[in-house]
């Protein structure tokens, strides 16, 4: 789409491109006159016109091509509001409350054989539902600026599926930084899943007496790519946490029987996207449960085996927070 370089996301949260193409269209005293009010009611902003939002990106995939700002097909260009309405070589091709008399809507409901359909290149005709749309939108007199909830009947086009949420950033560029790391500290970093920006595992499970609090400071330069570390009895003491702390995007994080102390909890409180903490047969105490408190996104700590275990429930225990 011309307007907006945020193509990938229209789909998603439509309404962000509806407006543009909206305001881009509009000459610059309405353009002011409509910043003005999206600046004293924000709300308005969360309402988006049936034609931005529904019926502009079905001319915008099916006949832009050739009614856009590189080809003007019969000197008719569907990429914008003003545009579309200005019409043809031949005139008007949107009769406003007249669906019959409007020369788009014939051409897109002709056989997929007539000479005159359109798209004309025939193979892609619109769908039922992308007919409908532009139908209901030209028999409610073809407006800019009737909200959505004007067309309660209309069919909803079917998003596709968000994004998914990186977790770290793509680890590709580093992949011999992180093979250098792996051969200096015997430790494996291994890709959480095919997805890129999924993170890596720290992995120590084959020998672990090799993982100590010397080798977590190593991993600084690679820490932002770790989601899960897998510490469980390594030699990582209190001293190994404060590295910890750093590791933006750890998610989960297991120091089973590991040398760490309630005293030392304290350091990975900047762990803001930590969800699973495993102390189980650690010296950890109540004094150490309750620092776990500052963590925002904790949602799963084991406990078994620990002080903190013994004195508040009977094990095992697996504390929701
Ligand atoms: C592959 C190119 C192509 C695509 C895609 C395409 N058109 Fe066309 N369109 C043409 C050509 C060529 C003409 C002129 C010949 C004709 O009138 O059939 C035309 C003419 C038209 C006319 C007649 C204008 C007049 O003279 O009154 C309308 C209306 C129209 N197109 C609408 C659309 C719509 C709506 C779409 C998308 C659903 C679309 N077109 C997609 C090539 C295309």
């Amino acid at each position: 789409m011309r307007f907006s370089p945020k193509v990938g996301r229209a789909s998603a949260r439509p309404w962000c491109e509806s407006d543009f193409r909206a305001k881009s269209g509009l000459k610059p005293a309405l353009l002011l006159a409509g910043l003005a009010v999206f600046a004293s009611a924000p709300a308005a902003r969360a309402e988006p016109s049936f034609y931005t939002a529904r019926v502009a990106p079905i001319l915008d995939r099916s006949c832009t091509v050739c009614h856009g700002a590189e080809k003007q097909k019969a000197k008719l260009r569907l990429d914008s509001f003003e545009n579309l309405m200005r019409g043809a070589e031949s005139g008007a091709v949107i009769k406003p409350g007249d669906t019959k008399a409007s020369e788009l809507y014939r051409r897109i409901t002709l056989k997929r054989d007539d000479e005159d359909v359109m798209p004309s290149d025939g193979k892609l005709l619109l769908s039922a539902d992308e007919i409908k749309i532009i139908e209901l939108w030209i028999a409610a007199d073809a407006s800019a600026t009737k909200p959505l909830t004007d067309f309660p009947t209309a069919p909803v086009p079917k998003l596709a599926p968000p994004p998914p949420v990186p977790l770290a950033p793509d680890w590709h560029p580093r992949a011999a930084e992180i093979a250098a790391f792996e051969k200096a500290t015997g430790l494996r970093l291994t890709p959480r899943s095919q997805v890129a920006t999924d993170g890596l595992v720290l992995r120590t499970a084959s020998a672990p007496g090799r993982c100590d609090d010397a080798a977590l400071k190593k991993l600084a330069p690679v820490a932002a790519l770790i989601v899960e570390a897998e510490l469980a009895r390594t030699k990582v003491s209190d001293a190994g946490l404060k590295s910890l702390a750093s590791w933006q995007n750890l998610r989960a994080l297991d120091l089973t029987r590991t040398a760490v102390t309630s005293a030392g909890l304290s350091a990975i409180g900047p762990l803001k996207k930590l969800e699973s903490l495993n102390l189980t047969d650690t010296a950890i105490d109540e004094s150490g449960v309750s620092q776990l408190k500052a963590l925002p996104a904790l949602k799963r700590v084991w406990l078994f085996g620990t002080k903190a275990a013994e004195t508040e429930n009977p094990r095992p225990k697996q504390s929701a927070n």
